[in-house]
């Protein structure tokens, strides 16, 4: 397979057609059956994490490494010349130079493709705000192929903070390419963005609100957990939310067979520990599977990776 993405950027799920989507899933799987020990040797990553992160930024670093790159960065704001009231872009300007590609998370919506217009190498937004998180989305839609066989077609819940989560953002957009039938549950304050609800309108894809995961657990093939984003919140915001989006022990009752729960993570809460243990949970794997995710990502757009 040759590569579609060679030097471009990833800033949103959007910059992405239907068959690069499948063709970057279709990839990752050769990563996650094989290793390619030396497919980056002599690339270096940037890895720009202005907002704190554990799986994004450790499984970038182990991307690259595996692939026998190497990776420079800084995972706290405090240590960068930032602090010096230094700007983002002429900050990104030169770590470009000091790097083959930039993974950058940034608390500002916008801030990634701020740091893609001045840099002079490809750029992956690893989240930026509220907005967007691309390479989660990538994640989610290779779990949920590997547990469903498919992404057509598919009864998705998506069950939390709908309104600052940008996993859940880029995810709903994506899965919209696939007809994928949804169910949205979220405290009242934090229901989806009329943006989002815009863009699925017009693909003419079902989808309802509800108010409790019991009333329509046993339609689901998967329930896709999120965590209230408390960083994000304004104060009249978190005097006013009522969580409903915990998922129990006693919601899979009546689930199907090939019914699975998914997570980006971090959970604080919203899905029992108890059903770590059950075959529905499927958010470590999710989680490994960003490896293998970021491992085709950075073999496409830093080489013609052909496996
Ligand atoms: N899913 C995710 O983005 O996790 P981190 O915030 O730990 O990177």
């Amino acid at each position: 397979m040759s590569s579609l993405l060679q030097g471009r950027n990833l800033i949103s799920i959007n910059d992405l057609s239907k068959s690069e989507l499948l063709k970057v899933l279709k990839f990752s799987k050769k990563f996650k059956e094989k290793s390619f020990p030396d497919i980056l040797k002599k690339y270096i990553l940037a890895n720009c994490f202005f907002e704190p992160s554990t799986r994004t930024r450790l499984s970038f670093e182990t991307a690259m490494l595996r692939c026998g790159g190497k990776v420079i960065g800084f995972s706290d704001v405090k240590s960068t010349s930032i602090e010096k009231k230094e700007s983002l872009s002429d900050s990104i300007k030169v770590i470009s130079k000091y790097a083959d590609i930039i993974a950058i998370r940034h608390p500002y919506e916008g801030s990634a493709l701020q740091a893609a217009e001045v840099s002079s190498v490809p750029v992956i937004n690893a989240g930026d705000g509220a907005n967007q998180h691309p390479t989660q989305t990538l994640i989610d839609l290779f779990s949920i192929l590997e547990t469903q066989n498919t992404l057509a077609n598919l009864n998705i819940a998506i069950v939390g903070d709908l309104k600052y989560a940008r996993a859940v953002h880029s995810l709903v957009v994506a899965l919209a390419l696939f007809k994928a039938r949804f169910f949205f549950i979220s405290p009242e304050m934090l229901t989806l963005p009329d943006e989002i609800i815009t863009i699925i309108k017009k693909k003419g894809i079902k989808f309802s609100f509800h108010k409790a995961i019991e009333d329509i657990i046993s339609k689901l093939d998967i329930i896709y957990m999120t965590r209230i984003q408390e960083e994000r919140l304004s104060s009249k915001e978190e005097l006013t939310i009522k969580n409903n989006c915990t998922l129990k022990m006693h919601h899979l009752q009546s689930v199907k067979k090939n019914f699975r729960v998914l997570h980006p993570l971090p959970r604080v809460d919203e899905i029992e520990t108890t059903i770590d243990q059950t075959p529905y949970a499927y958010y470590f794997t999710q989680a490994e599977n960003g490896i293998y995710i970021r491992q085709a990502l950075l073999a496409l757009i830093l080489k013609e990776a052909d496996l």
